[in-house]
This record gives structure tokens, sequence and C-alpha cells, in this order.
């Protein structure tokens, strides 16, 4: 008798447990058909590709991107208050994770708010996100030569355009 109930039970767990890992199937389902990612797997490899071209020569293209953003748009300057080297391989480091996350953007979806609304502190404005996005784009074409197509760019458009509109949306839309 006691063998019989236990055996129930056990089978009960059972039937919810399955029927909890069928939910968690399908809202998982409905969340990637609801909000694919703008970036096709072809695309994110070509960045990801392209990015490991970049890292060799990294310290050389923060450098180079520092005195675009400056050339572009020197009120900027003022600023950056800190070591210059120090701000590059930060930057370089935050691009790095970002850019082998974007098979799953979400996984790095908080940490770009927290530093979108750092940069309030640091007194960077929305609009000064268009400068930053051409002067990376400019130092990879520098860096890249030939294997920055028009097919690399675009999709670096559209990334550099994820990264910012989060970073804005946390630090400006609220
Ligand atoms: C994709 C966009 C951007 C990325 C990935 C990025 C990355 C970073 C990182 C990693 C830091 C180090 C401090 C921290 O994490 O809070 C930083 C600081 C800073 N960023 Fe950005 N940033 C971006 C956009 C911008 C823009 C549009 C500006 C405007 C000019 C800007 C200006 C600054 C300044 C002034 C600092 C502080 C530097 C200092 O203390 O000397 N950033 N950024």
């Amino acid at each position: 008798m006691m063998y019989g109930i236990l055996f129930i039970v056990i089978g009960l767990a059972c039937l919810l447990l399955i029927q909890n890992i069928q939910k968690q199937r399908q809202n998982q389902q409905q969340y990637i058909q609801e909000d694919p990612s703008p970036l096709t797997a072809h695309q994110i490899r070509l960045i990801q590709e392209s990015w490991q071209r970049v890292v060799p020569i990294k310290d050389q293209a923060a450098k180079l991107f520092y005195a675009r953003l400056f050339e572009l748009d020197p009120s900027v300057k003022k600023l950056f208050r800190g070591k210059l080297d120090y701000q590059g391989d930060k930057l370089m480091a935050t691009l790095n994770v970002v850019v082998n996350s974007l098979d799953n953007l979400g996984g790095v979806e908080a940490m770009l708010q927290a530093m979108g609304k750092r940069h309030i502190i640091y007194s960077v404005e929305a609009a000064h996100f268009e400068t930053v996005g051409a002067a990376l784009l400019w130092v990879l074409e520098q860096g890249l030569g030939d294997y920055f197509t028009e097919e690399v760019k675009e999709a670096w458009v559209i990334a550099y355009g994820l990264i910012a509109d989060t970073m804005k949306q946390a630090a400006y839309d609220s």
C-alpha cells in the first residue's frame, strides 16, 4: 500500500517536471521567434573574423581611434580626464567581449546598460555616439584595408547601432 502511494507521488512529480520543461521550451521558442537578432549568422561571422584581425594591432587601433575622434569633434577631448592608453585598453576589452557575444547579446545587455548610464557621468551626450561610430568605422577601414568590404562594413554598422542603442536607451530614455 505504502509503495503504491509512493509510486503515484513520484509519478505525478515526474509528470509535473516534464510539463514544466516543455513550457520553458515553448517560452524560449516564442522569445526566439518574437525577437530575432538583426544580425544574420553570416554577419556575426564577418564581424568576429574581421575583429580577430584587429586584435593583434589593438593598441595602434585605439590610438588611431582617439586621434580620429578628436579630429571629428575636438570638443569631446575635454571629457577624457584619465590616461588615454588606459582608456583605450578598456574600450578594446569591452568591444572584444561584445563582439564575442554577438550571438547572444542578451548576455551582455545589462553590462551595456550599466556602461551607458556611467557615460552620463562622463558628460557624454546621445549625439556623441554618432561621432564615436564614425571614428570606429574609420579605424576598422584603416586596419582591415581590402578586407573591409561593403558587406563587412554593413555588418559593423548594424552591430555598432545595437551596442550604441542599448547604451543610449539605458542612459537617456528614462
Ligand atoms: C560603443 C560605444 C562605447 C563603448 C563600447 C565605450 C566604452 C567605454 C569604456 C569601457 C569606458 C571605461 C569606463 C567605464 O566602463 O565606464 C569608457 C569611458 C568613457 N567613454 Fe566610452 N564608450 C562608448 C561610447 C562613448 C561615447 C559616444 C563617448 C563620447 C565621446 C564616450 C566617452 C567616454 C568617456 C569621456 C569616458 C571616461 C574616460 C575617462 O575617465 O577619462 N564613450 N567608455
